[in-house]
């Protein structure tokens, strides 16, 4: 421990308005999305901040902006006793059951007025309660069983939306607000891709992943993944808050909290209704999942007058959207060729509606799948659609099943092109042996080059991709660019002005970037990133063309499988002359500036102890500039662990699992030798 020493109170005063200025800039940011600074701006105050800390350390407190990771893993999560219980909502199905619950009010109340509601969306998230003394965050906990639930405080505090001190001094001494913790989809999704990268289990929905996030012990890996949350109400209140639901969301966002911006107030249940189908339909928009509204009398005075049964108030109601599962009966199994000759079992359905959408496909993914779901042609099978993804069979009703039903058995050849199939030992997918000359593969791998994130050619949709091959008009990428308009207006459905249109986005797509059209070759095991990943490495076309294994794997991400993939596309004549038939084309881009590989990718540091010449986050800052990764725990994975003066466990671990330990003055060294990287030749 150090010696406490006298902060001057110009030091303390400093650190007082820095963090008062966080915080408002990180509400303005996360909560709010109104940011008022640059990033950078941002960046400096809280390096200050963090200067100040580290020279001063009685100055830290845990409220401070600085400690939102600061806690070390958990054994377990300690219980939390609820002081008012965490209440559930009764649901309604249908607009009646939504006149009844409205009735019913009218009628306890005894007054036929029209009624004011606060009108919410239901995140599809976790619920949580945030406890705040003084202004001070100083307990976060889940629901559990409404009773009672878990200290989950330290993984709260990593959520940038959750503030750690409220801003202002009008609040409550004591104040419990209630929420929606839960991931955009975009986050969902990068994570889930991650892990399926890393082998890693995925998550069925946002929800779960949610609820894991937030239950790991270790509060570093809750950071990583960055949850966010909306706030809905109150729990505990000693002191004064408006009498009004919708007024108290209001006031809560100008302490700090995160209020979804689609709160609205309507009066009368028509309004209501109204409210509910504007939400449904703009759904599908939102960056996050919900499953319902949520409407509460706004009035907190009738609030009180109309009370609560055992779990659920009266005065609120949950309003469901329709179920996103279905049933329906599986009439067949159709096998599709992708673009990289994987052939895949699909569903054809007798339609259903879902969730408002009609359902009559649905993909059943490989032939364990199957098994596993003991699937046989006639079935009645239960189906599920999730946000924007392909809807899927999930279960078997399995006392439904008819007299007559027909195994379901994988083609012996291609479906498409009659090649063989072949399976890699150890894989569940079956591949179509004929590459590029497999009609199926061809236009799977056009729709591809043309696709949003490739070469963007508007209109080039997989019917229209699926004539021009049928026809024999286009047979590799090249040919695109060859049509003529006289030969489009012959094709079945094809006016003039599609046609014309057609050639303009094609025109239009020759003026591409470098990353997209390396994207766009569809080379397997090469996404986005790694398209992205090339093309900052090599510059140009012709280099990536002529890289060898040894290059290609000094590329961030690209191990020997991924190398092989582009050497062996590289390699082939028809890939060869596809590509110097697009360049003959015209297809262009701009210069990329190449961006040396960083000498330290790959590797993982842990600081522990305080460093005499750098800070903390200096060190962090100049290690991961050179491509390292800086992780708050120490495990078999670390390449190494800084020890500067008193560290503890983190060393203790490090030794243990025989990790290698660096002085500060190796870490110097080594930093030093990387420093000023020599400009790259191109
Ligand atoms: S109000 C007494 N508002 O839905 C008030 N809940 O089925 C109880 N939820 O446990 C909650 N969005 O997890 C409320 N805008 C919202 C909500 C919401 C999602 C969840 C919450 C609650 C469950 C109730």
């Amino acid at each position: 421990m150090s010696k406490p020493t006298a902060i001057p109170k110009q030091v303390q005063e400093e650190a007082a308005q820095l963090r008062t200025q966080i915080n408002r800039h990180n509400h303005l940011y996360h909560s709010l999305a109104q940011p008022e600074v640059p990033d950078a701006e941002f960046d400096r105050l809280f390096h200050r901040l963090e200067q100040l800390e580290q020279e001063h350390p009685g100055l830290v407190t845990p409220d401070s902006p600085t400690q939102r990771v600061g806690a070390e893993p958990l054994e377990s999560f300690s219980q939390v006793k609820h002081e008012l219980p965490m209440l559930s909502l009764d649901n309604a199905f249908g607009e009646g059951d939504m006149r009844d619950f409205d009735q019913r009010l009218k009628n306890r109340l005894e007054d036929e007025a029209d009624l004011t509601y606060a009108c919410e969306p239901k995140i599809d998230g976790v619920a949580v309660s945030l406890l705040y003394e003084n202004g001070r965050f100083v307990r976060g906990a889940t629901r559990g069983d409404g009773l009672t639930g878990e200290d989950i405080t330290s993984n709260l505090r990593t959520i940038s939306s959750v503030p750690l001190r409220l801003i202002g001094n009008s609040h409550p001494s004591r104040l419990e607000v209630r929420g929606e913790v839960y991931f955009p989809l975009a986050t969902f999704r990068r994570i889930n891709a991650e892990a399926e990268q890393q082998g890693e289990k995925v998550f069925a929905n946002p929800r779960n992943a949610a609820a894991g996030t937030l239950r790991q012990l270790d509060p570093k890996l809750t950071a990583k993944r960055r949850l966010t949350m909306f706030v809905y109400s109150t729990g505990l209140v000693e002191g004064e808050l408006p009498g009004h639901h919708y007024d108290t969301l209001q006031q809560l966002s100008t302490w700090g909290f995160r209020v979804n911006p689609l709160i609205e107030l309507a009066t009368g249940v028509d309004a209501c209704l109204t409210y509910y189908q504007r939400i449904l339909s703009s759904r599908p928009k939102l960056d996050y999942e919900i499953d319902g509204v949520v409407f509460k009398v706004n009035d907190l005075a009738l609030q009180r007058r109309l009370g609560q049964v055992t779990r659920a108030p009266r005065w609120a109601i949950a309003h469901k959207f329709p179920a996103e599962e279905g049933v329906t009966t599986l009439e067949d199994v159709e096998f599709q060729v992708g673009r990289t000759g994987a052939v895949t079992p699909v569903a054809r359905l007798a339609p259903v509606q879902v969730g408002g959408v009609t359902i009559s496909n649905a993909s059943l993914h490989n032939m364990d799948e199957i098994k596993r779901l003991g699937l046989v042609i006639g079935d009645t099978v239960v189906i599920q659609r999730a946000g924007d993804v392909i809807p899927k069979v999930v279960s078997v009703v399995a006392d439904k099943r008819p007299k007559k039903t027909r195994p379901i058995t994988l083609p012996k050849v291609c479906p498409a092109c009659n090649s063989a199939l072949h399976k890699i030992e150890g894989e569940v997918i079956v591949h179509c042996s004929a590459g590029l000359k497999c009609s199926a593969q061809r236009k799977r791998s056009l729709s591809h080059f043309a696709s949003r994130l490739a070469l963007d050619i508007e209109g080039l949709g997989t019917k229209l991709v699926d004539q021009l091959v049928d026809e024999g008009l286009v047979n590799s990428p090249a040919d695109l660019y060859r049509l003529k308009e006289e030969t489009l207006v012959e094709l079945e459905r094809m006016a003039p002005k599609s046609a014309s249109n057609l050639l303009e986005a094609l025109e239009k797509s020759k003026q591409t970037t470098l990353p997209r059209f390396i994207y766009a070759l569809g080379v397997n095991e090469v996404g986005e990133a790694t398209a992205s990943a090339l093309a900052t490495h090599f510059g140009t076309l012709a280099a990536l063309r002529s890289a060898d294994m040894e290059a290609l794997q000094q590329v961030p991400d690209v191990g020997p499988v991924v190398a092989q993939e582009i050497r062996w596309f590289f390699e082939q004549q028809d890939n060869q002359r596809v590509l110097d038939d697009l360049l003959k084309e015209g297809l262009a881009w701009p210069d990329v500036p190449v961006v040396r590989k960083a000498p330290l990718a790959g590797q993982t540091y842990v600081l522990t102890g305080t460093l005499s010449t750098l800070s903390r986050q200096e060190a962090k800052a100049k290690l991961q500039s050179l491509g390292a990764k800086v992780a708050g725990s120490v495990s078999t994975k670390t390449h190494a662990v800084v020890a500067g003066e008193e560290a503890g466990s983190k060393l203790t671990k490090a030794t243990e699992l025989g990790v290698q330990v660096m002085t500060e003055q190796e870490l110097l060294e080594l930093l030093s030798e990387h420093e000023e990287p020599a400009p790259q030749q191109t």
